[in-house]
């Protein structure tokens, strides 16, 4: 069953979604050439400390840093180094929080300086396509109209999207039922309600879609080398529609 909130849930989830959009403009100003990944993790740390708030990811199924940084042809859980970004790099930050047992969850992908403009293009599809996937997010949509609208987007614009991660619900625990994939057939599954509370989090890859898993057990890479981006918000479904939590 997909919970639903009640207006309690809802108006702590708000709070807990406005952390986080603090948090990630403070990091977005924050990435530039020459900084590091543990660098940006460390910031993250202070950053969701100072509001009260506890890292969601850390320790989850043993995760072992505060925020995940994918970098490149990483496309999701990049764990933050003593790797320095550079000029034409591409960047996915996604933080999780939890805030007095409520969680929010946000990804952001940021070029370094100057970057190609089929990098620019790949970020602009990936966030172009978490706007149509949230645009669904409504009472009496069904839940893979969500999904169909991401890889709609995405592979009309000659992307692909990783099949291998999903978004999923979020409420006192960072992943609920259901899980929201990427892709697939419009008008299937569960129909959507208000009350249930999202985090749907495209990963667009310039290649193919498939991926694989480096040594360290955690961060995914594109199988091809090309580059991937991923954008994350929380989202309720309400009787206005979609509110995006972490805006
Ligand atoms: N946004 C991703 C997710 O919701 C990040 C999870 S990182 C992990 O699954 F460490 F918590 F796994
Ligand atoms: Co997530």
């Amino acid at each position: 069953m997909i919970p639903l909130k009640s207006e309690k849930d809802l108006e702590m989830l708000k709070i807990a979604g406005r952390i986080l959009s603090r948090v990630m403009q403070r990091l977005r100003e924050s990435v530039k050439a020459g900084i590091s990944t543990v660098e940006l993790d460390s910031l993250a740390w202070k950053l969701i400390e100072s509001e009260q708030a506890i890292p969601a990811f850390k320790g989850y199924k043993g995760y072992p840093a505060n925020i995940c940084t994918s970098i490149n042809e990483e496309i999701v859980h990049g764990i933050p180094s003593g790797r320095r970004l550079k000029e034409g790099d591409i960047i996915s930050l996604d933080v999780g929080i939890n805030y007095k047992g409520y969680f929010s969850d946000a990804a952001i992908t940021l070029g370094i300086g100057r970057i190609d403009s089929g990098a620019k293009r790949l970020i602009d599809v990936t966030g172009g396509a978490l706007s149509e996937g949230i645009r669904k997010a409504r009472a009496g949509n069904y839940l893979s109209d969500i999904s169909y609208a991401v890889q709609s987007y995405a592979e009309a614009a000659g992307f692909s999207v990783v099949r291998e991660f999903v978004g999923h619900g979020i409420g006192n625990s960072l992943h609920e039922e259901p899980e929201i994939p990427n892709f697939g057939q419009p008008h299937q599954g569960p129909v959507i309600k208000n009350g249930m509370v999202f985090a749907i989090e495209p990963m667009v890859n310039a290649g193919t879609w498939r991926s694989r898993i480096l040594e360290n057990q955690w961060t995914a890479v594109t199988a091809d080398g090309e580059l991937s981006a991923h954008f994350e918000h929380t989202v309720a479904v309400t009787d206005k529609g979609p509110e995006i939590l972490t805006a």
